[in-house]
């Protein structure tokens, strides 16, 4: 796409407030006009018609798996399921894996809660032993895969850290994982929209994303990617007239579940929300992903200009190359990161406190000038908060 269509077409989509400044997709991004548009439309139409055109719904959802799945290259809509957040995805398969008390689990100690509690939740009621492994060495894939043993079961880790942004070589820990017969599994919600993934060539067996932070979608509506090889060895642990062979067949009493991934979708979809995401997902890939993650690391290329020419400002983030994806996080030397974070918020910055500092997290359409504006209010904020201390 040439850089005039984009920037028309960023304008169109993303009518943000003038005074507002947006660098949290890492929490919850906006959405797309489009997607706007077809809530709306989606609204009006169960008003007036109710759910008369259902079948045109259905082809919404199927289009949104098909777009699902060309985001993460798996190779067949089969194996795409949408839960309803990344939480209740891992969940999906922690507790679908048959333990025996001494099975070991591999995670990092930069997860996000919902990676690290489900995984612990399994101590208690199976013996199951969580190995952390510590990212923060030069080497992370090698500290993951120094904890594996012949009882690792499984390996769970983000794609991006969400604190730090830290971007692990996936392609490297499934050739080491794969390798041992272990199974991979990838929280990847600080990825999916903002960065390309290959769930083939990186050997992924599962892989979850909710669409609201780089998908530009609503809360509440979450890719779940189960490889066909390892669908029927987790077992299922919600039931419902969704998830069999016969679907619709109300009448018939014998039952099984579907060869697909949709085995995992128990009960009635999330309508309202795949209306939107299809659109949110459907732009993404109307200008590609490669292009989108060009894009995002430039905006975090000028982030980190502006942020080193503040002599008072330290980046967290590791800044190599294929390290970064849409995080940059780094704190001030001699102001609280809490306190820069609400000054920052009060001027209309929205980003996070993360990471033991500040997360900026802007995406592919976020203006230039709005990053240095950030960045000159950061500024001016530990101008503030120096005086009032000193
Ligand atoms: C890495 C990571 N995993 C999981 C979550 C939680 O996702 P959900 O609310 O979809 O369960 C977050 C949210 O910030 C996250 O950053």
């Amino acid at each position: 796409m040439t850089s005039n269509t984009l920037n028309a077409l960023c304008r169109t989509e993303f009518p943000l407030e003038q005074d507002l400044i947006h660098l949290n997709h890492a929490a919850v991004g906006p959405w797309p006009m489009r997607a706007v548009n077809a809530v709306k439309r989606f609204a009006e139409e169960n008003m007036y018609q109710g759910s008369q055109n259902y079948l045109n719904w259905l082809k919404t959802e199927n289009q949104l798996r098909l777009r699902l799945r060309q985001l993460i290259n798996a190779a067949s809509v089969n194996e795409i399921a949408l839960s309803k957040n990344t939480s209740e995805a891992l969940s999906i398969v922690a507790y679908g894996i048959r333990w025996q008390s001494g099975d070991e689990v591999v995670i990092s100690n930069q997860e996000f809660p919902s990676n690290r509690i489900v995984w612990e939740s399994l101590q208690a009621k199976f013996g199951v032993i969580v190995k952390v492994a510590d990212l923060s060495n030069d080497d992370p894939e090698a500290a993951i895969i120094d904890c594996l043993s012949s009882r690792t079961r499984i390996v769970s880790v983000s794609s991006v850290q969400y604190g730090t942004g830290l971007k692990l070589d996936l392609n490297r820990l499934g050739n080491e994982i794969k390798s041992r017969d272990i199974l991979f599994c990838v929280d990847a919600i600080q990825s999916v929209g903002a960065t390309p993934l290959d769930v083939q060539r990186d050997q992924i067996d599962f892989l979850m994303a909710d669409g609201h932070k780089w998908m530009l979608g609503p809360e509440g509506l979450a890719l779940l990617y189960v490889k066909k090889e390892v669908q029927d060895r987790l077992e299922l642990n919600q039931y419902g007239w969704h998830m069999v062979k016969d679907r619709g067949n109300f009448d018939r009493h014998d039952w099984e579940p579907v060869d697909s991934a949709v085995r995992f979708e128990c009960g009635s979809p999330n309508m309202l929300a795949t209306h939107a995401l299809n659109e949110s997902v459907g732009l993404l890939l109307e200008i590609g992903m490669d292009q989108i993650e060009t894009l995002i690391k430039g905006k975090i290329r000028k982030l980190q200009e502006h942020l080193q020419a503040l002599k008072d400002i330290e980046i967290i983030t590791n800044l190599e190359d294929n390290r970064l994806a849409g995080i940059l996080t780094f704190r001030s030397r001699q102001i609280d990161s809490r306190l820069l974070f609400e000054e920052l918020q009060s001027h209309n910055i929205l980003c996070a406190a993360r990471g033991g500092g500040i997360r900026f997290s802007p995406h592919f359409y976020t203006p230039d000038e709005k990053l240095a504006a950030a960045c000159e209010k950061l500024a001016t904020a530990c101008e503030k908060q120096k005086s009032i201390s000193g």
